[in-house]
Order: C-alpha cells, then sequence, then structure tokens
C-alpha cells in the first residue's frame, strides 16, 4: 500500500456553546499517495486548516476516519507516533519559535522525542543544512527574516524524519521573497527527500507545481485535479472565491486569439519558448 494518508468518510463539527454545532467537514474520503505534493486552495472557512490538524491527530474526527501510514488518529496508542511522521507547519513564524537559538530551536522536538544528545547535534546540523541556515545556527531566531523563520520552523520538524509535512498557510505572512525562499525549501524537500506535501495557501501561483490541487468549499472537496486540468479546464473558481493564476489565465486568452498552445504548459519558460 503505498497511501500515505487516506480519509474515510470523515466529518468534524465544532462544537459551541450548548447544543449548536457546526460542521466544517462533511464527508470527506481521500487518498494521498507517499512522495506525493499536494495543494490544498479553498475560500476562506471551507475547512482546509480543520482538515489539516485531522492529518496529525490535533483534532480527531467526529464521524469517519483518518489513517496515516496504515496508523489510525483515534487510537491513543498512535497519537505521539503520527506527531512525529506528520509535521506541521502554521502561518505565523513567530509563535513557533521555542528557544534563544537557531540551533536550540531545531533541538527542542529532539529533545521531546528523547533521543540521546549526541545525535541530536548530528541531527540538528543536517536539518540546518537541508534548509540553507548553517550559517545562522547560533542566531538569536528573532532577528531572522519571516522567511527564514518559517525555513526554521521547518528545520525543527525535518530533524525528527516526518513522512508528511502538513503547511498551513505558512507563506501568508511573509514578503515575495520569503514566499520564494519557503516554497523552494518544500519543493526540495519534496523532490529531493521524497516527503509527502500537503501545502495550504491562498496563493493560486503556489500551487502551479503541486502534483494534485483539492480544492475545498463547504467543508467538502469539491475537486482533485493536476494544475493544468483545473486552471485548464471547466470548474468555475471564482464561483468558489478563487481565481486564476495569471499564466494560465494568459494562456486562455492567447487560445482565445487563436494560438496553438499545448495543454501542459505551466511555467513562463515554456510558454515564452513556445511564443518565439
Ligand atoms: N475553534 C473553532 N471553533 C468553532 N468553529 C471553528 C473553529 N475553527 C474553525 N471553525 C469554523 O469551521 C469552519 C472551517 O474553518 P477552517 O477550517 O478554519 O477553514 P479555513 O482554514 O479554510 O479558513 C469555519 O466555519 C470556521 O468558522
Ligand atoms: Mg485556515
Amino acid at each position: 500500500m503505498s497511501n500515505i494518508l487516506e480519509l474515510k468518510n470523515v466529518s468534524f463539527d465544532y462544537f459551541l456553546n450548548g447544543e449548536a454545532s457546526l460542521r466544517a467537514l462533511d464527508d470527506i474520503s481521500l487518498t494521498i499517495e507517499k512522495g506525493e505534493y499536494i495543494a490544498l486552495i479553498g475560500s476562506n472557512g471551507s475547512g482546509k486548516s480543520t482538515l489539516a490538524r485531522l492529518l496529525n491527530a490535533i483534532l480527531l474526527p467526529t464521524a469517519g476516519e483518518v489513517w496515516v501510514d496504515g496508523l489510525l488518529t483515534s487510537r491513543d496508542e498512535h497519537r505521539w507516533e503520527i506527531r512525529r511522521r506528520v509535521g506541521m507547519v502554521f502561518q505565523n513564524p513567530d509563535n513557533q519559535i521555542v528557544a534563544t537559538t537557531v540551533e536550540e530551536d531545531v533541538a527542542f522536538g529532539l529533545e521531546n522525542l528523547g533521543i540521546p544528545s549526541s545525535l541530536i547535534k548530528r541531527r540538528v546540523s543536517e536539518a540546518l543544512e537541508r534548509v540553507g541556515l548553517s550559517s545562522f545556527r547560533n542566531h538569536a531566531p528573532y532577528l531572522l527574516s519571516g522567511g527564514q523563520k518559517q525555513r526554521l520552523a521547518i528545520a525543527g520538524i525535518i530533524a525528527m524524519r516526518p513522512h508528511c509535512l502538513v503547511l498551513d498557510e505558512p507563506t501568508a505572512m511573509l514578503d515575495p521573497r520569503g514566499r520564494r525562499e519557503v516554497l523552494d525549501t518544500v519543493k526540495k524537500m519534496n523532490r529531493r527527500e521524497g516527503i509527502t506535501v500537503v501545502h495550504i495557501t491562498h496563493f493560486m501561483e503556489e500551487t502551479l507545481e503541486a502534483d494534485r490541487i483539492f480544492v475545498m468549499d463547504r467543508g467538502k472537496i469539491v475537486q482533485s485535479a493536476k494544475p493544468e486540468e483545473l486552471f485548464n479546464g471547466e470548474t468555475d473558481l471564482n464561483q468558489l472565491g478563487l481565481e486564476i493564476p495569471v499564466l494560465p489565465r494568459l494562456i486562455r486568452m492567447l487560445r482565445s486569439e487563436g494560438l496553438d498552445i499545448p495543454a501542459n504548459i505551466l511555467n513562463l519558460n515554456d510558454l515564452v519558448n513556445i511564443l518565439c
């Protein structure tokens, strides 16, 4: 079985005061294969963050089952192993810093796992190397840029050798350069190291290199498609509160002007090559 994540008829209700409850996820079934890069999009309140929290057992489903690597999230004895295997990165880089130096910050999670200190040292250097922060190892995290802070958060998770990285709008608070840094780091973890990625974002441009895009709307996954299928296809993204990225939009316009552009073009270089 090569599925790393599997949801079977999963619903999730938030219980509000008294009897009232709010259905945030409504009967979702999906599978994600080992090594896939999934982008998850959808308007505010569609249930993306709730889904992310179910993937590493921060939340448990009200109905249905969430499986991670063959482990069931609602089994108490699986919970810590699931949290190690599925690392989460959140929106606000400042909320994820726990120590006074970069190196200690990465070591923190490993110490909690009870890993011997000689091994911790090695894993910390390795993780910092992988996100390109080696030269900052003795710096104070609060002095880092937003993009560097998010790479530090990724290093802290990578050090725990996760199988899957779930990122909940990790670039939302960053400037364009920081966004680029984080996106490149995440892509590298996926393409070079085979870590499965679930990347929640509201920047449509960030979804173009995903293997598949899941679109959420009111607690349901309403689409699951390759980027070129989604953006060249029939789905009315505007209706779902989303927009088509500039490049696929431009390609649509060029096609409607009669230019013959192949269906799989999704980056600027390829488009320029074809036009010239
Ligand atoms: N802690 C909470 N308590 C009650 N309702 C919540 C809570 N968190 C989210 N919700 C509600 O659940 C729905 C899905 O929210 P969320 O998963 O945060 O969506 P998204 O991340 O796509 O914006 C929304 O209607 C939201 O208001
Ligand atoms: Mg959210």
